[in-house]
């Protein structure tokens, strides 16, 4: 789904409508990968439960009076509500004004570029190297401002009936509209949360043969498979541990860093999974410099 030139700026929405499926998580942990390399990596928390900005511990930053708003609508500079992590991303808060902001974001005119040229734009030019966006769950002005700042998502999909319906609507309602009249590419659609038990047709399993099936050219490298895997899959033989193991797999190591407030890197940094985000990573790293 690629517009041709890449005109957006350096970093990811990371988006879908619905809620649960690690938007957050995703979000936080290839931030942090950006960050480990060495970029001067901002995370935007634009989900107005504001989970990640209370999960990472930062409360009082959620129902502090400077907020989003701030810079987006009142063009101040996106700078002052930086807070710096004891891992190396810098955060720009959700806050529980943001309903306010969508609201007051209605009567601009411009309003779905307003992230863009209000807060993305300024922080590139001031040095920053990447912004990476926890989106806002359901259909808003925040959520098409976050695919527009950047030109670019990545969407998560957990093992749950309805996920490739909930991707379609997005799909249609959404990413395309962007993409015809601005430009927008899909950087990864990747399963989330797959458990080890792969070789039952069970919806772990279901999901990760749909996306394959439809979706191909978008899943990532790690969770790409063919036939033959899925026939090593059935085989009651064949221990699972040599068999690849598609998509960012369900891990507590990444729950537990997330609730204490840390990218799963600086919780446990021999969790198998982290090489997953070092390659979504990877690709908002390629596709900025394309
Ligand atoms: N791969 C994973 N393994 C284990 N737990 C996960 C994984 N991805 C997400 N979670 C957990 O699932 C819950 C929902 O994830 P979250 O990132 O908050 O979703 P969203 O932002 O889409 O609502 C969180 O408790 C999170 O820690
Ligand atoms: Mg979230």
């Amino acid at each position: 789904m690629s517009t041709g030139e890449f005109d957006g700026l350096p970093g990811v929405a990371v988006s879908l409508l619905k809620g649960g499926v690690g938007k957050s998580t995703i979000a936080l942990n290839i931030a942090d990968r950006l960050a480990a390399r060495g970029h001067e990596t901002v995370l935007i928390d634009l989900d107005k439960d504001g989970h990640m900005t209370t999960q990472l511990g930062y409360d009082d930053a959620y129902d502090r009076e400077a907020n989003l708003g701030d810079a987006l609508i009142d063009g101040e500079d996106p700078r002052e509500l930086l807070i710096e992590t004891e891992f190396g991303v810098y955060l720009l808060p959700s806050s529980n004004e943001l309903e306010n902001v969508e609201t007051r974001l209605k009567d601009e005119r411009f309003a779905d570029v307003k992230l863009r040229r209000n807060v993305v734009e300024p922080l590139i030019e001031n040095g920053y190297d990447y912004v990476i966006i926890d989106a806002a769950g359901g259909r808003g002005k925040l959520s098409d401002n976050a695919l527009i700042a950047v030109q670019s998502v990545i969407v998560p999909l957990i093992p749950r009936a309805g996920s490739i319906n909930g991707l379609n609507k997005m799909i249609g309602r959404q990413i395309s509209p962007i993409r015809e009249n601005i430009g927008l590419d899909i950087l990864a659609i990747t399963p989330n949360m797959i458990r080890e038990t792969m070789g039952q047709r069970n919806e772990h399993r279901t999901l990760v043969e749909n996306l394959n099936r439809k979706f191909g050219s978008f899943v990532p490298e790690y969770a790409r498979i063919d036939s033959e895997i899925f026939d090593a899959l059935d085989d009651p033989g064949r221990s699972v541990d040599d068999i690849p193991k598609p998509g960012i797999r369900e891990r507590t190591a990444i729950s537990r860093a997330f609730k204490q407030g840390m990218p799963v890197a600086a919780f446990d940094e021999d969790c198998d999974q982290i090489s997953k985000f070092d390659h979504l990573a990877d690709l908002v790293e390629d596709h900025t410099h394309a």
